[in-house]
């Protein structure tokens, strides 16, 4: 990790990298425009962090390092993050697939001990080597669409041990290929089998061992919990939170996806981050959103996937100037899609955002939904140079056009990687 924020401009002379002739969508939220556009620039990184960007028509040759990179009038976007994925799991879940498109709903299979059961059947027996090996394609896809920052949730092991093989699990891919990892710990996704009608007792082991256990090693950099009929009643996640809050835990929530809740609103009384799905939420929860900073994010895949008819209220989100991250969740049940780029296509066939809030839904205010916006997410001095260079004219074509990757580069800490 480089170290300290450059606060002031660094001249490009002490650059140890610059990239010219590059056109910017900053995402910074003082530029007059959506995509906080810059054009014919010169961007110079020092350290890893971005430490000056200069018009072109102030640059000479004698004003620039030994290492140049030519951008020829490319598009620079902050790298791409993807805010919520469930990307660790064994198995897969296609005859679930199967069933549905025979007519079984989601919450019937549910009910029946396949969902997310069936994957933590799959994902228990498997080794961390086995579970790495199949997480690594995702992964691999994500980058080379220009992701440089994944959360990756455990969710899967319901047990102390096997809750923390999965984050183990989700911390060495990090270091197996070049991305950068935060990892959010999911106990409280679904009642394991051994506590079938016993939930508070469930509850009881996340709190008093898994929570404490997973802080103490540092594997978590933030606590989620499924506030639902097929999770966990309000009063549940309430303690989960609580005890997250009590071990330096950021919270999250996957709130009000298949009925309303109120669990927005809980969560957002708790200075969550984030709060996910909202295809139920309503206005008091939207205003209770906007009080607290609240993230929204918006997982267009899994409301594709189960073919949900209520979208999230996204004018009410509007109105209020609640924040609207977009994230794949890649999951095996709701939404098996390892694709950012399509996440930010469905986010406005789908939800009718603006070409500018998809791509902004996963820059800027995906990197506030990780809490991590004062390092990450927009192109500005002091920032991590973590960018990605489009073979585009225009950011806009980013959600626009699918199946091939316009993407030339992707720089981590201004490393081409
Ligand atoms: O985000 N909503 C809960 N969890 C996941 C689905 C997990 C699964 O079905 O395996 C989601 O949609
Ligand atoms: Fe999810």
């Amino acid at each position: 990790m480089p170290d300290m924020p450059l606060p002031q401009m660094t001249s490009l002379k002490d650059c140890n990298r610059v990239w010219i002739n590059v056109n910017l969508a900053t995402f910074d939220p003082t530029l007059p425009d959506a995509y906080g556009v810059r054009t014919q620039c010169a961007l110079g990184v020092l350290n890893g962090r971005i430490a000056c960007i200069q018009p072109m028509s102030s640059v000479t040759a004698t004003s620039l390092p030994y290492d140049v990179i030519d951008g020829h009038n490319r598009w620079l976007t902050p790298g791409l993050i993807d805010c919520h994925t469930h990307l660790v799991f064994g198995g897969n879940r296609a005859n679930e697939f199967e069933q549905r498109q025979q007519g079984k709903s989601y919450q019937e299979i549910a009910q029946k001990g396949g969902g997310i059961l069936s994957t933590v059947r799959a994902t228990r027996v498997r080794s961390k080597e086995q579970l790495i090996k199949s997480a690594l394609p995702r992964l691999e896809a994500l980058i080379r669409e220009g992701v440089t920052t994944v959360e990756i949730k455990s969710g899967y092991g319901l047990s102390l041990s096997d809750e923390i093989k999965m984050l183990e699990v989700a911390r060495e891919l990090g270091n197996r290929v070049p991305i950068r990892v935060k990892t959010t710990l999911l106990a409280a996704h679904t009642l394991p089998p051994e506590y079938a009608g016993r939930p508070d007792d469930y509850i009881d082991l996340v709190c008093n061992e898994i929570i404490p256990t997973v802080a103490e090693q540092g594997l978590a950099d933030a606590v989620d919990a499924f506030c639902e009929t097929v999770g966990f009643d309000l009063k549940q996640c309430e303690r989960v939170f609580r005890t997250a809050l009590d071990h330096n835990l950021a919270i999250k929530g996957h709130t009000e996806q298949l009925s309303l809740t109120r669990s927005s609103s809980l969560a957002a009384s708790m200075g969550a981050l984030s709060c996910d799905h909202l295809e139920y939420l309503d206005e008091t929860g939207a205003v209770d959103l906007s009080q607290s900073g609240t993230v929204a994010v918006l997982l267009p895949g899994a409301f594709y996937y189960l073919k949900q008819s209520r979208k999230p209220p996204i004018e009410l989100l509007r109105r209020f100037k609640v924040p609207m991250a977009v994230a794949t969740d890649v999951n095996p049940g709701s939404s098996p899609l390892a694709s950012i780029r399509l996440m930010m296509n469905m986010s406005c066939i789908l939800f009718q955002l603006s070409a500018a809030e998809a791509v902004a839904g996963t820059t800027r205010e995906a990197a506030r939904a990780l809490g991590i916006i004062d390092d990450f997410g927009t192109i500005e001095v002091g920032k991590i140079a973590d960018l990605c260079l489009w073979d585009t004219n225009h950011p806009n074509e980013l959600p626009y056009e699918l199946g091939h990757s316009p993407l030339q580069q992707r720089i981590l800490g201004g490393d081409i990687v």
